[in-house]
């Protein structure tokens, strides 16, 4: 068991939300201190010592100490098959996806995956993400055995799909919601294991399949209900020929009982007036996941519109359709997107999206995504000078922002020193030492 720990740095944390208050919603601490796998207390380091005499001193410096990052919407069994080659969504989906998605039926390669690929994003400072497995329910058991033997608050779900998916990866609508249900009972509120009902999309589901997962979702409306919508054009035209009688791509899910609060719906990047309306005014999230937008030629996600009229949106890497594990590497994609629009979003409202934004839309803003005292302690300490570009940069800033923005631009897990999982100092592998500067 860790007893107490006092991190010291620079530790930012928000009063409010960038979007709104501005960077100023920011506030730059000395020091934090964690007990009991909490936040006790951000302040001065001197405060902090004199209220938590035996707590081991971590010092890093001018480091930035920021939430760890949550990662909104991935496949973590699309690890093995990131940056796939040349296609787009739904050819991308046929080639590499599912081949790849039918190993799960094996446990003991789902468990390796799985270990991989927390390696992998721990190693990039992302503690939470909240993902699609696949429809084998041990692709479930596996990633949240593993998440809840490291203590991670996770959210995942069995992905399902009825139709136009390959043997083998199909299930049928009642075993949709047999097997979801009991993964849902089984690991719902266990330790930091949340589960989410998983239709995969409207293509690969029949309209009983979706009422089906709406039937469980009106059961369990505490859980989150995570699917895709609107992502490439020609997905949309074959959501309509599918459902010749929906508004819309949304109006898919909204008539099988799958729109709601507690919804999470990946891209929404070419939406109609009616879809936007109705996201927004049934308080659904939406997540944008840029660099999976770019890399299989989606589109560009209209962050400014969106936060304008008040919609609540999250950050993703949508792994292996993303093209990074890293939520830096997200960010920056995020601030290329904006750039592209016109929009360009400050560092302070990158590094918002990808900690606090995130776990708004996950539901999950009053546990992590930011510092401060009864936040579980989830930590991501940042090398604002991990390689010689970088440092030549971020040593001529005037300010915060200046000295982060070239780490969220050109940083990858070099910059990440140090990662703490509910209170304790989580083991990775990590190669910054390489360099040196
Ligand atoms: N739409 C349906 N399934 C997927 C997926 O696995 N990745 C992405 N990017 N889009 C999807
Ligand atoms: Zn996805």
């Amino acid at each position: 068991m860790q007893g107490d720990a006092i991190l010291t740095g620079q530790v930012l944390s928000f009063d409010a939300d960038p979007f709104q208050a501005g960077p100023g919603a920011a506030v730059v601490h000395e020091a934090v201190a964690l007990s009991g796998g909490r936040i006790a207390a951000v302040g001065s380091r001197a405060d902090l010592r004199r209220a938590h005499p035996d707590a081991a001193l971590h010092d890093h410096g001018q480091q930035l100490i920021c939430a760890g990052f949550v990662d909104a919407h991935v496949h973590y069994p699309q690890t093995a098959i990131i940056a796939s080659w040349g296609k787009r969504l739904i050819d991308w989906l046929n080639s590499y996806t599912f081949p790849e998605e039918t190993k799960f039926a094996d446990p003991a390669y789902a468990a390796r995956i799985t270990a991989r690929y927390l390696d992998l994003t721990t190693a990039n400072g992302t503690t939470t993400m909240c993902s699609f497995c696949t429809i084998h329910p041990a692709s479930v058991e596996a990633f949240f055995a593993e998440a809840h033997r490291r203590g991670q608050r996770v959210v995942g779900g069995k992905t399902c799909m009825d139709r136009n998916a390959p043997e083998g990866l199909r299930d049928s609508a009642q075993s949709a919601y047999d097997d979801s249900k009991a993964l849902l009972e089984t690991w719902h509120g266990r330790g930091r294991i949340s589960y989410a009902i998983t239709p995969r999309f409207s293509p690969t589901s029949t309209p009983d399949q979706l009422a089906a997962l709406g039937a469980l979702w009106s059961e369990h409306p505490e859980c989150l209900m995570q699917t895709h919508l609107s992502e490439q054009t020609d997905e949309i035209a074959w959501v309509k020929s599918l459902y010749p009688s929906a508004r819309d791509y949304l109006d898919t899910y909204e008539s099988h009982g799958l729109l709601g609060a507690n919804g999470l719906y990946g891209h929404a990047i070419h939406l109609e007036p009616r879809e936007r309306d109705r996201l927004r005014e049934t308080g659904a999230a939406l997540v944008h996941c840029p660099t999976s937008n770019t890399f299989i030629g989606s589109g560009l996600f209209d962050m400014a519109g969106l936060i304008a009229e008040g919609q609540r949106i999250g950050l993703a890497t949508d792994t292996g359709g993303g093209s990074s594990f890293s939520m830096l590497r997200t960010m920056a994609a995020a601030y290329e997107i904006g750039q592209l629009r016109g929009t360009p979003l400050h560092p302070s409202q990158l590094i918002w999206l990808a900690t606090a934004g995130s776990a708004r839309a996950l539901r999950m803003d009053d546990r992590i995504g930011s510092i401060a005292p009864g936040m579980e302690a989830d930590l991501v300490v940042l090398d604002l000078a991990s390689t010689p570009a970088i440092a030549q940069r971020s040593e001529r800033a005037a300010d915060l922002w200046e000295a982060l923005f070239p780490t969220i631009m050109m940083g990858d897990d070099r910059a990440v020193t140090e990662v703490w999982i509910g209170g304790k100092k989580a083991h990775f592998k990590h190669q910054h030492n390489l360099i040196s500067h």
